[in-house]
């Protein structure tokens, strides 16, 4: 059945777990993020961003949610905006059956240029006030993600900040994280800690200068009750980087944010992880392997049944170290 964001965070707060928050554009996707689930008995959040919507469509994605639902009546499944850059995208996605948006106001609307504080606080406590009048949840966001390494934002998928960041931008100030959640009355609150979208987050394994989990305990400590939620959250693992580039692929080597330090945000306040990459790379990865290995095959469905396989347990690795697993 779906559910708000609220109603699984809260229990999530109350059990001392996290859940991964999987991105979403298509029915295999759907299907393997929901096998897993079914798999490890999990609750699940499925987001999708503007891209998936356009890319999907609007009515295709609230009945391919609401067939999932069906398909698997044990699972308790969030449909949530990813990435809102105004109320428009917002209220146009409750419209369509999400039960959650994020109002993404630590942008501008070009979700390019970095916006004040007031302008953050304004759209999301306008945002929030109309969701929770039709039972929606909200999710805002303080601090704009990006590479303490370089000051810049990540890809260029249109949900990244141009130019140069500096520390002050890129790390969440935790007095201002309380002014932020009492003014706007958000539901959770996506932080910045170093992490930033796409496979090129850290240059090498991540320590404390550039992975800042010290923010993440400064910001819990003083706001205990309030629902976190990390971005850029994929841990591009090497397996995966491996088999992308031994079936033809050529990425770069690259490093994500270990699963054990989302494990040590769990216990410092983390309930939401948010996770597009790896699943990308999973598919990705298998395509590529049997495109390889069977050069005269054309069936789709060979080379989507390996992709949905290797994304299903990728899901199902994140949720029983999330700790997710066992709580549908
Ligand atoms: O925040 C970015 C997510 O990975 C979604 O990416 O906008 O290309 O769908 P997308
Ligand atoms: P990744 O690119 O690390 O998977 O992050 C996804 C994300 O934060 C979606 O909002
Ligand atoms: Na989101
Ligand atoms: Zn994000």
């Amino acid at each position: 059945a779906l559910i708000t964001l609220r109603q699984l965070l809260d229990h999530a707060a109350e059990c001392g777990y996290g859940v991964p928050a999987f991105n979403i554009n298509n029915m295999e996707q759907g299907l393997a993020i929901l096998r897993a689930a079914k798999a490890c008995d999990a609750p699940v959040i499925l987001q999708a961003s503007r891209g998936a919507r356009s890319y999907a469509g609007d009515i295709m994605l609230r009945h391919m949610v609401e067939a999932l639902a069906e398909m698997f009546p044990d699972i308790p499944v969030v449909l949530h905006q990813d990435h809102g850059n105004n109320d428009a995208t917002c209220l146009s996605a409750i419209r369509h059956g999400f039960t959650s948006v994020m109002m993404d106001g630590s942008l501008e609307e070009d979700m390019k240029t970095p916006a004040s504080f007031e302008y953050n606080v304004d759209i999301t406590r306008r945002v929030t006030r109309a969701a929770h009048a039709v039972g929606a949840s909200v999710e805002g966001e303080l601090g704009v993600l990006g590479s303490l390494e370089t000051g810049e934002a990540g890809e260029e998928d249109g949900s990244g900040a141009a130019g140069k960041l500096s520390h002050d931008q890129l790390l969440t100030d935790p007095d201002q994280a309380v002014d932020f959640v009492m003014a706007t009355g958000c539901d959770a609150l996506a932080i910045a800690c170093g992490t930033s979208h796409g496979a090129y987050k850290f240059s090498r394994k991540p320590d404390g200068e550039i992975l800042s989990m010290a923010t993440i305990a400064s910001i819990h400590e003083k706001l205990p009750d309030t629902h976190l939620v990390m971005h850029g959250s994929s841990s591009v693992p090497q397996e995966l980087q491996d088999l992308i580039n031994s079936s033809g692929g050529d990425m770069a080597q690259t490093y994500g944010v270990p699963v054990e330090e989302i494990e040590r945000g769990i216990k410092m306040g983390v309930r939401k992880v948010n996770i597009d990459t790896d699943c990308r790379m999973a598919m990705t990865g298998m395509f590529r392997k049997v495109a390889k290995e069977k050069p005269a095959e054309f069936d789709p469905r060979k080379f989507l049944i390996p992709a949905m396989e290797e994304l299903e347990k990728l899901c199902r690795d994140r949720f029983e170290r999330f700790g997710t697993a066992g709580h549908a």
